[in-house]
């Protein structure tokens, strides 16, 4: 089974995620993420690994669950979205019978906190390019900017990889007004939750790291009393 975790704490799991935790022999997953359910864990057989191990935990996992064990490959968030479903089912092939149990992405936790910016049509863009070329990355920002989506930017800046949450924004920029709101959530669903709402021109001046999900609103979208919404075009 892959298991989406949700965006943090326990809570935020739902009862199908946690009753296939419960019923697995090994949990597999990155180590952050096992502390974030480590009561649930208690007794199992853990396997953790760092960030960027994800084919080296994905053939653990598989050898367990050939080998006859009832296996669970935790991911954050929905493990379907940028997670360990893919790799998984890739895989497994045939081998093994795998289920994808699904989570709250960062996308609707995220939005959540802001208020409700994701209303209406919107795109999720990765700025990760250690997989996907920057090209990519930027043709997909220009088509969702000149098409007026929301655009929703995971792994928006890391470490080592400042330069393209500028880039996206000099991008989106191009279609869209200085004024834009702008929602930054960091470690929504955690105790140390975050939220800014600022603009197009400004989000530079924020902090913003790999535990952040960056909300750009689209030309319709405002704020009011402190949350980010974009209407859905009812007549209120
Ligand atoms: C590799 S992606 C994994 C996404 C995950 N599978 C999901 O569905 O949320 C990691 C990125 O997700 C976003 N993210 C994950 N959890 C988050 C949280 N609790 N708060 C804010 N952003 C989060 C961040 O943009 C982070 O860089």
């Amino acid at each position: 089974m892959v298991v989406g975790l949700g965006p943090g704490e326990a809570r935020q799991l739902t009862p199908r995620a946690v009753r296939a935790i419960e019923e697995a022999q090994v949990v597999v997953g990155y180590k952050t993420y096992l502390a974030f359910i480590r009561e649930l864990i208690k007794g199992k057989e853990i396997i953790s690994s760092g960030m960027r191990k994800e084919v080296d935990r994905a053939r653990i996992a598989l050898m367990k669950a050939a080998a006859g064990q009832a296996v669970a490959v935790v991911s954050s968030g929905d493990p379907g979205v940028y997670g360990m479903a893919g790799i998984i089912l890739e895989l497994a092939g045939d081998r093994v019978a795998v289920e994808v149990i699904p989570g709250v992405t960062a996308a609707t936790s995220a939005a959540a906190v802001l208020g409700a910016p994701l209303m209406h049509d919107f795109a999720v863009i990765s700025l990760s390019d250690l997989l996907t070329p920057w090209e990519t990355i930027a043709k997909r920002l220009e088509a969702a900017a000149d098409s007026d989506f929301v655009v929703v930017i995971y792994n928006p800046q890391s470490q080592g990889r400042r330069k393209q949450i500028a880039a996206a924004r000099d991008i989106l920029l191009k279609y869209r007004s200085q004024d834009t709101p702008v929602g930054i959530v960091q470690n929504a669903g955690r105790p140390e939750e975050k939220k800014r709402i600022t603009t197009l021109a400004a989000m530079l001046d924020e902090e913003i790291n790999m535990q952040s999900t960056v909300i750009v609103g689209n030309s319709q979208t405002k704020i009011r009393h402190g949350h980010m919404i974009t209407p859905r075009g009812y007549v209120l």
